[in-house]
């Protein structure tokens, strides 16, 4: 299925990952974004928004009436909208409620309005720790968190909507991604963003647990063009796939290199308890991708990074004003 010049919706579209996908989507598609802005922003779509480009429908996915409004015409949908992993600590039911039912109102939506095509955007956390490697789509799914727990009915309700009701449905998991609007603040705060604020600030990293724990960062420009791949392959409908580099890094290792690109190699890490239920290893296996619609991820992790500094610098953000944001967190607190 050709997605140019389809009517898409977008949900959680004021994400990060969500407002990169819809820079891309925007070129050639009339896209509409809802997002009830938990934890997007505007500013990440306004630039669309303001010359007409976009439509966006603030508002929550936990709303049936809604759903089933903004899904109506709709060609595609990209589902997106979350609740984050750091949330599910301490608030559990939101994330079941937001990354499981809201999913499943979705598709309840989708399939009364006939929309073509569902595309659910999952996460590596549906696995848990890696039993195996690299970690293929046959990997057993244990999520070690409600977050992971939630995506994984997510994907569940998803692939039961194309075997019960015939509906073109898919699952595209991406491993950790990072780039251009990730966050640096408070709860939803990733990793990559935090060590390149507190180096800027000449501050220490702050690491959880000892360090070697690994991820498969996948820098976003690629994330995105997997999701678009994922979702134009006829191959896909009732399939599960990965997006991701396929190279494991140590989160030590991430933080060593972003210091040392920005010259503050000499500083060294404060190390605090190992955050609950953080998985151990992430390596994917990203075969099926590429045999099934030709993706290889094309920026390689010192790439990615020198990329994303150069973004973050030139943002003209108050480093030490951000800093106040930067909280250590406390996975105790809502
Ligand atoms: N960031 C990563 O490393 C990563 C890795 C794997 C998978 N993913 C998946 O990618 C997707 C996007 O993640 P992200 O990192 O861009 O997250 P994000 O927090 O930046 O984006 C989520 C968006 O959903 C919106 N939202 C939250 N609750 C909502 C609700 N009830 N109704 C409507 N909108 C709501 C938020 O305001 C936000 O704009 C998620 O489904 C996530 O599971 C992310």
């Amino acid at each position: 299925m050709d997605i140019r010049g389809k009517r898409v919706l977008v949900t959680g579209g004021a994400g990060f990952i969500g407002s990169n996908l819809v820079d891309e989507l925007a070129r050639g598609n009339r896209v509409i974004v809802i997002d009830n802005f938990s934890s997007g922003k505007l500013g990440n779509i306004r630039h669309l928004s303001d010359k007409g480009a976009i439509g966006i429908v603030t508002g929550d996915i936990r709303d049936k009436v809604l759903c089933r409004t903004v899904t109506r015409d709709v060609d595609v949908i990209y589902h997106l909208a979350v609740q984050c992993l750091r949330v599910s600590i301490s608030d559990p039911e939101i994330n079941h409620e937001v990354n499981a039912t809201g999913t499943l109102n979705l598709l309840m939506a989708a399939r009364e309005n006939s929309v073509g095509r569902f595309v659910y955007v999952s996460s590596s956390e549906v696995y848990g720790t890696a039993l195996r490697v690299p970690m293929d789509e046959q990997h057993p799914n244990e999520p070690t968190t409600v977050y992971g727990a939630s995506k994984l009915a997510g994907e569940k309700y998803t692939l039961a909507y194309h075997r019960t009701y015939g509906m073109s449905t898919m699952v595209v998991i991406p491993f950790n991604t990072y780039g251009p609007r990730e966050h640096f603040e408070g709860a939803q705060g990733e990793v990559i963003p935090k060590f390149v604020l507190r180096a800027l600030n000449n501050e220490p990293p702050h690491i959880f647990g000892d360090g070697a724990q690994t991820r498969d960062f996948t820098y976003v420009s690629d994330t995105v063009r997997g999701i678009m791949m994922a979702s134009e392959c006829d191959m896909m409908i009732g399939q599960t796939v990965n997006i991701a580099r396929g190279e494991e890094v140590s989160i030590r290792s991430i933080a060593e290199k972003i210091y040392r690109k920005l010259g503050k190699g000499h500083i060294s890490p404060v190390m605090e308890t190992a955050r609950p239920g953080d998985v151990r290893r992430h390596f994917a296996g990203v075969e099926k991708a590429e045999k099934l619609f030709g993706f290889r991820a094309e920026v390689s992790i010192d790439d990615g990074l020198d990329r994303y500094i150069e973004w973050f610098k030139t943002r003209g953000y108050d480093f030490g004003a951000l800093m106040k944001e930067d909280v250590v967190f406390n996975w105790e607190q809502k």
